[in-house]
């Protein structure tokens, strides 16, 4: 990949306050592409009016808002209208609890993995209050991976839907989703997977996947803050809308009491108009085939340097992989622990070399419990994405010889 365009693309990589030091926080959120910026700066300026109305302004800003779930289903395979925006993944799950609660009955169940990040994980378990019977689906307590054969038992005819993420931000393994959603259908059940980790690798197929339910963070994947919601129609007997009775049957409002936020998702085309330069660049054409090969392009330029981390990790005896060591299931969100040092300590003293790099628990705090380790003292995550220079891979090499 001709990574000086890619970095061309995201103006923080000329940005003086931020030269010499290398970015592996990307898991938190990452840098945001040009393209982005440049709609949020026109939107502001000449379409910051109440869209959809008669004049030009207001017909321009409903025109480019209509234009995101229509760019972004062709991304994920998916119908436009099963595409909606909200204010992040926290909040849309939070929505999402309520629309099913509305829907459940006390013989009803529920599986959630102890994989997750905090906003898949606490809206389900508190649905036992209604009594759901919510189910546990463990994680391996030495390397935190899930196995199928540990999902198999819970599911039963009482289960109604299987909530499970794509990729934990902490573990850092690409789940096996399609085998997941053939075992969850063959049972009855619905699947809710969060593609937070895994979408700042490229968007996936949604539809190949078998997801019902789809959620991520644009401000994770190069865009505005916000989360996206796929929601198959499948999904839908499951779910009572959450908006003003009078949008009930708008596909882009059912499920967003909170309303849009205009420029948000008018921006959040800049995404998609990056994924397509990018192809182009690259001698892509505008056919089908784009939104794989995009996918593939990512997750090539990637790949060499997860795999030079993980053996660069699993070889030093003095700090704790989490997760599986196999570069092929691995995205490159790589978290380590040390016996020596908690892991804000290691993530002060990268600073100070230059490294950007994440400390803590990440929010996934019930995962360190099921891993028998202890949430306050944390792990250092290591994540990065397609525009990672391999002069970064080697300056974070370096600054972790020095302060491990
Ligand atoms: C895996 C995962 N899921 C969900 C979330 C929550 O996303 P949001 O910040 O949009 O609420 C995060 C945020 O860090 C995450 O990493």
């Amino acid at each position: 990949m001709d990574l000086d365009y890619i970095r061309r693309q995201f103006p923080a990589f000329s940005t003086a306050s931020l030269n010499g030091q290398a970015f592996f926080e990307n898991a938190g959120g990452s840098y945001m592409c040009q393209p982005v910026i440049d709609r949020f700066q026109r939107y502001f300026e000449q379409r910051k009016v109440q869209p959809y109305y008669a004049f030009a302004a207001s017909q321009e800003a409903g025109a480019e808002m209509d234009l995101a779930p229509i760019r972004f289903a062709r991304y994920l395979n998916v119908a436009p209208d099963e595409v909606l925006f909200g204010p992040s993944t926290s909040q849309n799950t939070y929505v999402l609890a309520q629309a099913i609660r509305a829907r459940l009955s006390p013989q009803d169940a529920l599986v959630v993995s102890a994989q997750e990040h905090e906003a898949n994980s606490g809206v389900w378990r508190k649905l036992a209050q209604d009594g759901i019977d919510v189910r546990v689906w463990p994680v391996d307590p030495v390397d935190g991976r899930l196995h199928l054969t540990g999902l198999a038992p819970l599911l039963d005819a009482q289960v109604r839907l299987v909530a499970v993420t794509h990729c934990s931000n902490l573990v850092g393994e690409i789940n096996p989703i399609a085998k997941i959603a053939t075992m969850v259908h063959g049972s009855g059940a619905l699947l809710l997977v969060d593609g937070v980790s895994y979408c700042p690798h490229g968007l996936p197929d949604v539809a190949a996947l078998g997801a019902d339910i789809y959620l991520f963070s644009t401000y994770k994947t190069f865009g505005p803050h916000q989360g996206v919601m796929v929601i198959r129609e499948a999904a839908r007997k499951l779910l009572a809308p959450q908006a003003h009775y009078f949008n009930h049957d708008n596909p882009a409002k059912w499920m967003v009491p909170a309303g849009p936020d205009h420029a948000q998702v008018a921006a959040a085309n800049g995404i998609i108009d990056y994924f397509d330069a990018l192809d182009a660049h690259h001698g892509g054409s505008d056919d089908a085939d784009r939104p794989r090969r995009l996918e593939q392009m990512l997750r090539n330029a990637e790949f060499p340097h997860i795999k030079t981390l993980l053996t660069y990790v699993s070889a030093r005896n003095d700090i704790r992989l989490i997760g599986p060591s196999d570069p092929d299931v691995k995205a490159p969100t790589i978290s380590f622990i040390s016996e020596k040092y908690p892991a804000t300590e290691i993530g002060h003293r990268l600073a100070k070399q230059g490294i950007m790099a994440g400390a803590g628990h990440y929010y996934a705090a019930r995962l360190f419990g099921a891993l028998g380790l202890d949430a306050d003292r944390g792990a250092v995550r290591i994540s990065f994405v397609h525009y990672t220079s391999e002069a970064e891979i080697n300056h974070l090499i370096r600054a972790l010889d020095s302060v491990l």
